[in-house]
């Protein structure tokens, strides 16, 4: 049994990762993310022959939510091979803030758990409210 719901989002997330279609970079990830309710939905890495069709495990996760109807979100978990950290490459970074700006980003590091705030990881971030129609 999991202790808590980040256990369950980070068990969620290798799961996901048992998916990933990484045949050209054998880099397998896997993603959680909890909405402000409680749901969970998952997301691994496309790759496409097309190298740059490839799309990130996190935004496979983020929009199957957002596509569901679920827009709000506390925390993504993110699992990459082997035991190193696997950190969110930029889009991911800003299409996370795009619609979770608060969201907690959970990675982890040999074992250990890594929790850090996206505002940490993406400072001075470009903004919606920056466009002109906004
Ligand atoms: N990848 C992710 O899915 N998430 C990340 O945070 C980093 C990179 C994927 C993209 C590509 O399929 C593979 O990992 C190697 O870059």
């Amino acid at each position: 049994m999991e202790k808590t719901i980040t256990d369950l989002l980070i068990k969620q997330a290798k799961k996901a990762q048992s998916y990933s279609q990484a045949r050209y970079s054998d880099f397998q990830v896997g993603a959680a993310i909890l909405t402000n309710d409680n749901h969970i939905f998952t997301g691994c890495n496309i790759e496409s022959t097309s190298y740059s069709l490839t799309i990130c495990a996190e935004r496979v996760a983020l929009t199957k939510a957002l596509s569901e109807g679920y827009t709000r979100f506390k925390s993504i978990a993110i699992i990459g091979p082997g035991e190193d950290i696997c950190s969110p490459c930029g889009a991911c970074r800003q299409m996370l803030y795009d619609y979770a700006p608060e969201i907690n980003v959970i990675m982890t590091h040999r074992g250990e758990l890594k929790i850090y705030p996206l505002k940490e990881l993406l400072p001075l971030a470009f903004e919606d409210k920056r466009l002109k129609n906004k």
